[in-house]
């Protein structure tokens, strides 16, 4: 048979096919390959958490696994005190002191990449812990840290877990207001940030930015401190460092050989901040703790993941997300294994570079996202056919929906059907994965994330909360809590029970069984119980698997000379998954020209970052409005996506509709 047909053959049969078990070959060395984990930990809950917390060493033992006693105000492990920079690292040394923990690739291709074993990631970690301490960081000060994809980020976040100071790391594509307005939520006085770091060969400014950024900081900042990953290629930029900023270098050197004690914390104390984008216009700093947040990082990242100490681990993400948080610094490293952090993009100097890391380091998994995926089949299979990928064991997505044609590809091209696909769901307030196949356990199927986790209540529900029948969709919930949940909003109590759980709980009750998270997706279940996730069902949209709250950007456009009014919603794109599209109204007298569009999409970029940047603004007359005056968010989206226009008998203005899809059109 021509190679030719057996493709075809093997597509179609692939294409068919919706349901596959794992190999026989990966669940023989698994991690977890035992299915009476369901039952065992449902029996036994929520003791069954201790499992993950004997994963963690610990310098106090915890007297209680969860403290439901005032939900949704959940504790757990309380009593417990331990140090995450400890059980990253130290815990480590003697077993694996000479091992890579962290395996770092630059963009420059001709750079040398570095190599950090655990003896040194413990010798960096403590001397700039001391630094920082020396300049005034102590327990519970926030430190800021708007840092790319260098080695010195993890160790920053985990200098200030050695102090017990709470690190928020603000993604580095953020803008300068994105900056000023996390600092000042947060009221942090400290930021550890970079010169700059490179684009497709190209350097980035990025000091400039961050100064821009502390200019419009309003609390007080003590001390920046400045990475110096340009060398000599930042001539350009030029920014010098001002009298309160520090080089990186310099610190580590005055500091060279000290040794700072791990500062026992309680379980419960904040290990981070992280914001993230919600409903309304302010971005919401989503508090993790110590152990719980730990726990399940490292748990996750053994069951499901079913990293080994002896792995080299690869996820592609950005530690500035919440997934390169728990799966690129504190899940792999609590578990003793080598970490990969990629500093670039996958398409230079050419569309195979990650298949080119992959064989180089010959990595035993890789976590990546749907919306990569998407882009590497498009640019087509000759790309990883390039590279000997037969190291990697397992496949993993994270962010949004994949779909199963998109499924397939990865099964195929990258995994050669030899590596199960965990398809994981799960959002920055839950830390770490919740629903999604373990994989030396469960069949996969394409499009469906899976079951809820051992031990993991999620549970599909119609509008009044009642469990929806199989082949239903409904509202995606967590029904009990779980050790790596976040806490709280930061400052903001009343916050967090309105966004997360009024919607489907009894807010006066004191009893945990009336308390239900809402994550916001909607979900459909299927006979066996797996999940597949719809999407977010309140304005956020999901572009590149990055959050975006729409309010955010209205605000940003309104903001703009001469905008009267805007809504913006999510239309569907090949690639990113969601991309932003602008309905504006022009106030009178101007013009909505390309020159106003310019001056939006800036205006977009300089709030929130080139992610949020509209793929299209369209300008309008007036916007679809109810007779209550509440903008049919669901037109734009049917007009944004070319799809036929839904029930227009409820506008107070449905001849609008009409005019919106002329000027699309245009
Ligand atoms: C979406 C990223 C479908 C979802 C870890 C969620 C997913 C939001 C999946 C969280 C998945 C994440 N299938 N949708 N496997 N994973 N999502 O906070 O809408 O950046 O609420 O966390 O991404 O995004 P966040």
């Amino acid at each position: 048979m021509a190679d030719d047909d057996a493709e075809t053959e093997l597509e179609a049969r692939l294409a068919e096919q919706d349901a596959f078990e794992p190999p026989e070959s990966f669940v023989e060395q698994a991690n977890v390959s035992d299915p009476a984990i369901y039952d065992d930990f449902e029996d036994d809950w929520p003791a069954c958490w201790e499992t993950a917390a004997d994963l963690l060493s610990w310098d106090t033992d915890y007297d209680t696994v969860l403290d439901d006693s005032n939900p949704p105000f959940y504790e757990w492990f309380t009593g417990g005190e331990l140090n995450v920079s400890a059980n990253c690292i130290d815990r480590h040394l003697e077993e694996r002191g000479d091992e890579a923990a962290i395996e770092w690739v630059g963009e420059p291709v001709e750079e040398a990449n570095r190599t950090y074993t655990y003896e040194e990631l413990h010798r960096e970690v403590n001397e700039f812990a001391a630094a920082l301490r020396e300049l005034g960081v102590g327990e519970d000060d926030i430190v800021t840290l708007y840092m790319p994809m260098v080695p010195e980020l993890p160790i920053a976040m985990l200098a200030c877990a050695r102090l017990g100071a709470p690190h928020s790391v603000v993604f580095a594509g953020f803008s300068a207001d994105a900056l000023a307005t996390r600092m000042d939520a947060a009221d942090s006085e400290y930021l550890v940030t970079a010169d700059g770091y490179y684009r497709r060969g190209d350097p980035l400014d990025h000091l400039g930015k961050a100064n821009e950024g502390l200019a419009g900081v309003e609390g007080d900042v003590s001390d920046v401190v400045v990475v110096d990953r340009l060398g000599e290629n930042d001539d350009g930029f030029g920014h010098g460092l001002a009298e309160d900023q520090h080089d990186y270098d310099d610190l580590i050197a005055d500091h060279e050989g000290a040794s700072v004690d791990p500062v026992a914390r309680d379980a419960e104390d904040m290990l981070f901040l992280m914001y993230t984008s919600g409903t309304t216009g302010k971005p919401k700093g989503v508090k993790h703790t110590t152990a719980g947040y730990l726990a399940w990082a490292a748990w996750t990242s053994e069951s499901v993941l079913d990293i080994k100490p002896e792995d080299t681990y690869f996820c592609s993400a950005d530690i500035g997300w919440i997934t390169g948080h728990s799966y690129i610094v504190y899940g792999p490293l609590a578990l003793g294994t080598t970490t990969m952090m990629y500093e670039g993009t996958p398409d230079h100097p050419e569309r195979d570079r990650l298949w080119e890391i992959v064989e180089e380091y010959e990595a035993d998994q890789l976590y990546t996202a749907p919306t990569a995926i998407r882009a590497f089949m498009k640019w087509g299979e000759q790309y990883p056919e390039r590279h000997d990928l037969s190291s990697l064991r397992l496949l993993g997505t994270v962010g949004e929906p994949i779909n199963p044609r998109a499924w397939k590809w990865y099964y195929t091209n990258i995994g050669n059907e030899e590596c199960p696909i965990v398809d994981t769901w799960w959002q920055t307030e839950t830390g770490g994965m919740m629903v999604t196949t373990l994989p030396g356990v469960k069949t996969m199927k394409p499009g469906s994330a899976g079951p809820p986790l051992p031990g993991v209540d999620a549970q599909v529900v119609d509008g009044n909360g009642e469990e929806v029948s199989p082949g239903q969709a409904g509202y995606l919930t967590v029904q009990k809590p779980w050790p790596g949940m976040l806490r709280t909003l930061y400052d903001n109590d009343e916050r967090f029970i309105d966004e997360y759980w009024a919607e489907y709980s009894d807010t006066d009750s004191e009893d945990p069984a009336d308390w239900v998270y809402f994550p916001e997706d909607g979900a459909k279940l299927d006979d066996d119980g797996y999940i597949t996730v719809l999407g977010r069902v309140d304005d956020v949209i999901n572009v590149s698997g990055h959050r975006l709250g729409t309010m955010e950007i209205e605000s940003a456009i309104v903001g703009t000379e001469g905008v009267a009014e805007a809504a913006v919603v999510g239309g569907n794109h090949e690639v990113k998954g969601e991309a932003v599209y602008a309905y504006v109204i022009v106030e009178d007298g101007y013009e909505g020209d390309d020159g106003m569009r310019e001056r939006i999409i800036t205006a977009v970029e300089d709030a929130i970052g080139p992610i949020a940047r509209p793929e299209s603004v369209v300008f309008t007359p007036e916007l679809p409005k109810t007779r209550s005056g509440k903008i049919m968010r669901r037109l734009l989206e049917d007009i944004a996506n070319g799809e036929e226009i839904g029930d227009t008998t409820t506008l107070r203005n449905p001849e609008i509709v009409a005019d919106i899809e002329d000027a699309v059109g245009k």
